[in-house]
């Protein structure tokens, strides 16, 4: 298994542009097996979940090129409507399925989805939804069956947590259904709004995203189209607070800064220069960062969770104490056991992190926990003098591309190591016991 190797306390500088958006590409991929034809998606990262994703449209009959970062897929032979067992496992979002397999063949099969690194993800916002639209729902025999014979129809939705997934799902399912869907309660993040806008290129009717209220008008048919997907937030934002946490300067270029907004106060709060033009970003760090006093995960447009693990790598090396409410997910916090290898000062209980911020980290030997949480570890050996290796890294790879590279081209020292990869060892680093 793959590992970074980080050699710390190198100041990060440069421009960089950002990768196109994970949680964006995702659903749009799904929804390409709503168009008769042929779907263009543009900006499309190249990462395990993507390579997940891809694999299931193929097994459900797509045709599926990719040219760099470009993906071409014909789904006009979509032929099946399950998703067997292990290809669900490979993607903890692979439920958003659901609403796309529903839309195109009126059944959809698959296995339940189960918990995860970042604890239970329950879908019974999802299911209830469907039995909304008039589909029936069979989950006795540890797999999903959604039969909608009588096709689906438009109805109002009322989210009792605004899901991204649950809302995405229903997009899906509304876009060819019969008559007029509602969802009141959606979530608003970007990626929401981004596959609304692919959808609407390929002839749907969707009002409202990124609103809390979206309206869609069924269409009898959509037709292919090519699309661009958004920047990504949160891999910006992650390698923003890199920067920062090594007192560095960075530059984003080609991001759109509103998205990123929500991360900005904080940042700014541990003194953190941040100058917006246009569709650039630039961050300059204080020599020490400050301590920021609260930071609570909420749904778009609050705090995003997905930022969570690597604002509290910021705290550990910020001068003062921070408190961290993780809101969204009952156990977001697995990283917190790794960062104390690295001599940071955090207790947590519950929902809630309080971390004393410290002058120095030293180097530590983890195991990436989850994505977010993993990327996190590689921050905080950015900022410790020596060298950490960070294993486990295919939790990273699901949503970083390449993040040995951006960060070497930044300045760091950073490097992927694989298992066959044996460390050169100096003759003076041999200790004879
Ligand atoms: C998406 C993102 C993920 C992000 C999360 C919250 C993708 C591929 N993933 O995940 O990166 O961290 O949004 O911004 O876009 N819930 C229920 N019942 C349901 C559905 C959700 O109780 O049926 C709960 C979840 O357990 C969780 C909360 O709602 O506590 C948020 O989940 P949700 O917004 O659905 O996240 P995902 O769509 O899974």
């Amino acid at each position: 298994m793959d590992k970074i190797v980080i050699n710390g306390k190198r100041r990060l500088s440069g421009e960089i542009s950002v990768q196109g958006a994970k949680n964006s590409v995702l659903p749009i991929l799904v929804a390409t097996l709503l168009v008769n034809g042929v779907s263009v998606i543009h900006n499309c990262p190249c990462l395990s979940d993507v390579d997940a994703t891809v694999k299931i449209l193929e097994y459900l009959g797509c045709t599926v090129k990719r040219e760099g970062h470009t993906v071409i897929i014909d789904s006009s032979d979509v032929n099946r409507f399950d998703v067997p067992d292990n290809l669900m496992r490979e993607m903890r979002s692979s439920i958003v399925f659901l609403g796309g397999i529903l839309g195109r063949m009126g059944k959809a099969e698959l296995s339940a989805p189960g918990g995860c690194e970042i604890g239970l993800r329950p879908i019974d916002l999802h299911l209830t939804a469907m039995e909304q639209f008039g589909a029936t729902i069979d989950s006795s025999g540890g797999a999903v069956l959604c039969n909608a014979s009588e096709g689906l129809h438009g109805a109002h939705i009322n989210l009792s947590f605004p899901s991204v997934g649950a809302t995405e799902n229903i997009i899906l399912a509304a876009v060819l259904a019969e008559g007029t869907t509602t969802i009141t309660n959606a979530a608003r993040e970007p990626e929401i709004c981004d596959l609304a806008d692919f959808l609407n290129r390929c002839g749907a009717k969707i009002h409202g995203a990124g609103d809390g209220t979206v309206t869609v008008e069924g269409v009898k048919k959509l037709h292919g189209t090519e699309h661009t997907v958004i920047p990504d937030r949160i891999v910006a934002s992650t390698y923003m607070i890199a920067a920062a946490m090594t007192g560095g300067r960075l530059c984003l270029k080609d991001v759109i800064p509103s998205h990123i907004g929500p991360v900005f106060s904080p940042l700014r709060e541990a003194g953190c220069d941040i100058t917006v033009s246009g569709r650039w970003i630039c961050l300059e760090a204080p020599r020490r960062l400050r301590r920021i006093k609260m930071i609570r995960t909420m749904p778009y447009p609050g705090f995003p969770t997905d930022v969570q693990a690597q604002i509290m790598a910021l705290t550990t090396v910020a001068e003062g104490t921070s408190v961290i409410v993780e809101n969204i997910f009952e156990s977001r916090f697995k990283h917190i056991g790794e960062f104390l290898r690295f001599g940071a000062k955090i207790s947590a209980e519950g929902r809630m992190a309080v971390v004393e911020g410290v002058k120095e980290l030293h180097p530590a030997f983890v195991k990436a926990t989850d994505l977010r949480g993993g990327i996190a570890m590689v921050l905080e050996g950015l900022c410790a003098e020596g060298e950490t290796t960070v294993s486990d890294i295919y939790h990273i790879d699901r949503g970083y591309e390449e993040p040995e590279n951006v960060f070497s081209f930044l300045g760091a020292d950073v490097k992927r190591m694989t298992d066959n990869e044996r460390k050169e060892v100096k003759p003076e680093e041999i200790i004879l016991s």
